[in-house]
């Protein structure tokens, strides 16, 4: 166990952390597109019952165990699950998934982040100044990303160049620790990026009618198309499963990051307002700003009808292909397009570095590595691994990386989390762990809520997914994936579930103290070792029979 643990400075910068980890891409485009096609004003309802029955009791389990756990010495998941009973040798491993949901998201996260620091280059510099059609900048866009090759780009280099500075500032800021690194970014990112958010929303709202030719195209309206309610969305219960999955994304919860963040706190150190304010944060930045800046901004330019399919069309397409469309078409282009652009920045990377921190911490403290040996070993291997979603974008890698790591573990884990918590630990035992140092006390409801809705909720989410047959299992078995794409899915997905056998791997070796790096290189170097193999056998294939 590692003798030197980190720490945070201060309170305020474990909240700027975690809200940092929260704020991200998924609040200024996947919030808005969600909304807009699930019900506008009526999506809130849902949304906010996730929040409140999910969100908030899942943040304060995460924040509980994690200062738990970080009190016998360890930082993620599978020591932190170990320290809740002790003599179970089995609980340990599903804890896995703390750092497995991480590390897969980290894989393309990395990528998409160095798309919005690559983008905020091309606004200062105009180089997309030129372009006004959705078309234009759609190809501007695939040319970028290496899938097509026309007068914009000439190949993947551009794009190439952007992940290697993300990578290296991702591993950089790690490498300086929690208080050097961690904390420090997060102090000044956050203040940053909403002093960027406040300044669009304060264009947006200044827009007014631009197309004198079409004066309900403005601002009002473009509010209303968001938010005005259509409540007969609220009879499908997909648009729940939207919703609380939204609130898994945005508040990074069931993913492990807040498990680890927590375990740098003492015993004596708040959670539950902590949590709560870190909640608050992210909400703020969601649906105040995330709410207000896209849709109403392209509603003006674009109209109604327009709207229907730029929402359809993917978070990618809105935040990379349309607002840049429509800063171009206004005063200072070139710098409110810088200004979009940091904000996605400055949120994505907030949340990639909480990203890293798990796997990081793992082979730090169960290995005794030290930090940096450990940001090394990280280093290398995600590296290779970074590679499959740059060169296979176009082959639906990131789509199944995502669905994984990003969608169905998080459920999974965060299940698992609440049992423990609720059954395992014992309600009674885990409520006066809350209240350890508190600075607030939970609401008594939540003591039943926690106990029996939150499982109930997550049952409910699992169950619905059983039964989708256009969603759920037409992902697992690849049914909207094409003939020729089907190897690179199969390839990515048999690599998912190695990293998550090599990580029981090293669960195992790092509990019978097999100390000593060589286990991890080699074990870790099995994992792109197969991964490589993989790729190389299907692509001598290229259908599936
Ligand atoms: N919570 C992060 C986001 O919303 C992952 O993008």
């Amino acid at each position: 166990m590692a003798r030197n643990r980190d720490s945070w400075g201060s309170r305020l910068g474990i909240i700027m952390a975690v809200a940092g980890s929260a704020v991200g891409l998924g609040n200024f485009l996947r919030f808005p597109a969600k909304a807009a096609a699930n019900g506008g004003g009526a999506f809130l309802i849902p949304y906010f019952v996730a929040l409140l029955l999910l969100g908030i009791p899942l943040m304060w389990i995460e924040w509980t165990l994690g200062r738990f756990g970080g009190g016998f010495g360890h930082s993620t998941a599978p020591g932190i699950f170990h320290s809740i009973r002790q003599k179970n040798r089995f609980i340990k491993y599903f804890g896995i998934i703390g750092i497995f949901g991480p590390l897969v998201i980290f894989i393309y996260y990395c990528y998409v982040e160095a798309w919005t620091l690559a983008y905020g280059f091309f606004a200062v510099t105009g180089k997309y100044a030129g372009i006004a059609d959705q078309a234009g900048m759609r190809s501007f866009l695939a040319a970028f990303q290496g899938l097509e090759k026309n007068s914009h780009f000439n190949g993947i280099s551009t794009a190439y160049i952007f992940f290697l500075i993300t990578f290296i500032l991702n591993i950089w800021v790690i490498y300086h620790g929690i208080k050097g690194g961690i904390e420090r970014l997060c102090k000044w990112a956050m203040p940053l990026l909403f002093i960027c958010g406040v300044v669009l929303l304060c264009r947006v709202l200044t827009l007014g009618a631009p197309d004198l030719a079409r004066p309900d195209w403005n601002v009002a309206n473009g509010f209303g198309f968001l938010w005005n309610p259509d409540f007969s969305a609220l009879a499908n219960p997909k648009v729940w499963l939207e919703a609380a999955g939204q609130i898994f994304f945005t508040l990074s919860v069931g993913i492990g990051v807040i498990l680890t963040y927590s375990s740098y706190l003492s015993k004596g150190d708040d959670v539950v307002l902590s949590g709560l304010t870190s909640v608050s944060t992210n909400e703020l930045a969601e649906v105040v700003l995330g709410g207000s800046i896209v849709i109403p901004a392209a509603f003006v330019f674009f109209g109604p009808d327009q709207m229907k399919e730029i929402v359809s069309g993917g978070l990618f397409n809105l935040g990379f292909v349309t607002i840049p469309l429509v800063l171009n078409k206004l005063p200072l282009a070139n710098i409110m397009g810088f200004i979009w652009f940091s904000l996605l920045f400055l949120a994505a990377v907030t949340s990639s570095v909480s990203l890293i921190q798990p796997a990081v911490a793992f082979l730090g403290d169960e290995f005794n590595l030290g930090r940096k040996k450990a940001v090394w070993a990280f280093a290398a291997v995600t590296f290779v691994l970074c590679q499959a979603p740059i060169f296979f974008l176009k082959n639906g890698v990131v789509d199944e990386l995502d669905f994984w790591g990003g969608t169905f573990f998080l459920v999974v884990f965060a299940a698992i989390e609440t049992v423990l918590f609720v059954w395992v630990f014992g309600m009674e035992k885990a409520w006066d762990e809350i209240h350890q140092g508190a600075d607030m006390r939970v609401p008594q409801a939540y003591k039943w809520i926690i106990k029996f809705v939150t499982p109930a909720f997550l049952l409910f989410i699992l169950g619905g997914w059983f039964f989708d047959k256009e969603g759920f299992w037409a992902m697992i078995l690849m049914k909207n994936v094409s003939g020729p794409d089907k190897p690179y899915v199969l390839g990515a997905r048999v690599g998912i579930f190695v990293m998550l056998g090599v990580l029981a791997l090293l669960v195992k070796l790092a509990w019978k103290k097999t100390t000593g790096w060589i286990f991890i290189v080699l074990s870790w170097g099995f994992i792109w070792g197969l991964l490589v193999f993989c790729f190389a056998r299907v692509f001598s294939k290229k259908e599936m029979k």
